[in-house]
């Protein structure tokens, strides 16, 4: 959320420009306060008005128009950004901002902010590749302007190639990932989500109610806070954040696989899936047929799964293990017993039969409980909360370890 950051966008003059009314628009229903400067020829490709509209803030053109507020613009609209976006950047913006060129209001402004800069490059592939462009790019970079890379496709100019200006949506993911603090980097943190699911022949399988949503917040958070997420996910329906390396797996086995792969270079396990803890004994290579007849009852055999998180919180050396108790009944007793059992480090505990907790819902409702026997009970929070708080404690105890 960007609640009232002050974000200026900057439009050049390149057919992306259209892309930057979306942008725009993303970023307004995040609650940022966007204010919009674009150069002359970008308002050959999209009309002030539509800016306007959609920032419902004037939109700044020449540096020499009658100022709106007796501020001298240039230096206000540096002063108050929070962050300064250019999209789409030209490569001729690139050049004169690396040349110290300052020659109308975007470029002077751009100079005189202190604020983060990002530059969200279009143009056409051969110019993107141009030594020179790569030159005044990589020399910006290295006086701390980032760059979203462009996408590498089809562009409007008809070539196929690294060009085309990032997705609005990666944009502003991009835009507000830059206000979180880094304070998880240098630390690769395994998340797992989701359910598993067990075959029992080639058309069913054995599965729960596991969303994902969870596990995905706390994967997308800890990527924000400038981690190395690995998330080992099983079948959901929602996309993974970007910036985390996905695993998907089906089984409970496949999982315990995919997290042993991980493990040892890691510092955090976060075991936020619902794996089963049992798996039919046979999976019939052909769909089992309904008996007709007087038997009614098929019975199957089930084996035991492993059990993930305890298996590592027994082998751990370094790391932290922190699991998650999904409960009807007896909430913090058998939370307690899983945090001893597993050897967790700590463990959140939901009951997921209480209305806005636990199976798929957008909000949980946590108790928090660690192995000094602090017992914290939280309210009905969204999972980006959630994940907030589980991600703080992690923080602590790194820190306590070092
Ligand atoms: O995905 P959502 O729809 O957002 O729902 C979130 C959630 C309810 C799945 C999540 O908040 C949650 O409670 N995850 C744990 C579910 C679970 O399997 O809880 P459990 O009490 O059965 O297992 C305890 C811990 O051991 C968990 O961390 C679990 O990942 C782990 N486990 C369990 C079984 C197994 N074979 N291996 C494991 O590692």
């Amino acid at each position: 959320m960007l609640k009232d950051k002050n974000i200026i966008v900057g439009v050049t003059g390149g057919i992306a420009a259209y892309k930057a009314v979306e942008v725009v628009s993303r970023l307004k229903k995040q609650k940022a306060n966007v204010e919009v400067i674009m150069t002359k020829n970008a308002t050959k490709f999209v009309t002030p008005l539509t800016f306007q509209t959609l920032a419902s803030n004037p939109v700044y053109l020449e540096m020499f128009d009658e100022p709106k507020n007796y501020d001298v613009e240039h230096i206000s609209l540096a002063e108050k950004a929070d962050v300064f976006l250019i999209a789409p950047t030209t490569a001729n913006i690139i050049g004169k901002i690396a040349n110290g060129i300052a020659d109308d209001l975007l470029t002077t402004t751009i100079m005189a902010t202190k604020s983060k800069v990002i530059f969200a490059p279009a143009m056409n592939t051969n110019m993107y590749l141009n030594p020179i462009v790569q030159k005044n790019m990589d020399y910006l970079m290295e006086l701390g302007y980032e760059f979203i890379d462009p996408c590498t496709g089809l562009l409007a100019c008809q070539t196929h190639g690294p060009g085309r200006m990032a997705e609005p949506v990666d944009i502003v993911d991009y835009v507000a990932n830059s206000f979180y603090d880094k304070d998880l980097v240098g630390n690769k943190i395994i998340v797992t989500a989701g359910p598993t699911i067990e075959p029992l022949d080639p058309v069913r399988y054995i599965t729960n109610h596991s969303s994902g949503k969870m596990g995905y917040k706390i994967a997308e958070l800890a990527k924000n806070r400038g981690a190395q997420v690995v998330l080992i996910t099983g079948p959901t329906s929602i996309e993974p954040p970007k910036g985390v390396r996905v695993v998907r797996i089906n089984t409970t086995m496949e999982m315990f696989r995919a997290v042993e792969d991980e493990f040892n270079d890691c510092q955090v396990l976060i075991k936020a899936a619902a794996p089963s803890d049992y798996r039919p004994k046979v999976v019939s290579n052909e769909k089992i047929k309904k008996k007709d007849g007087e038997n009614d009852e098929l019975n199957i055999e089930y084996v035991k799964n492993p059990d993930i998180a305890a298996h590592f919180g027994r082998i751990k050396t370094n790391q932290l293990v922190v699991g998650f108790a999904a409960e009807t009944n007896n909430l913090v007793e058998y939370a307690k017993e899983k945090l001893e059992k597993k050897n967790l480090d700590f463990i959140i505990a939901n009951n997921v039969s209480a209305d806005g907790s636990g199976f798929k819902s957008d909000t949980n409702i946590v108790t928090i409980i660690d192995r000094n026997g602090e017992i914290n009970d939280y309210p009905i929070l969204n999972k980006s909360k959630v994940a907030e708080i589980i991600l703080d404690k992690v923080m602590t105890l790194i820190n306590d370890k070092s």
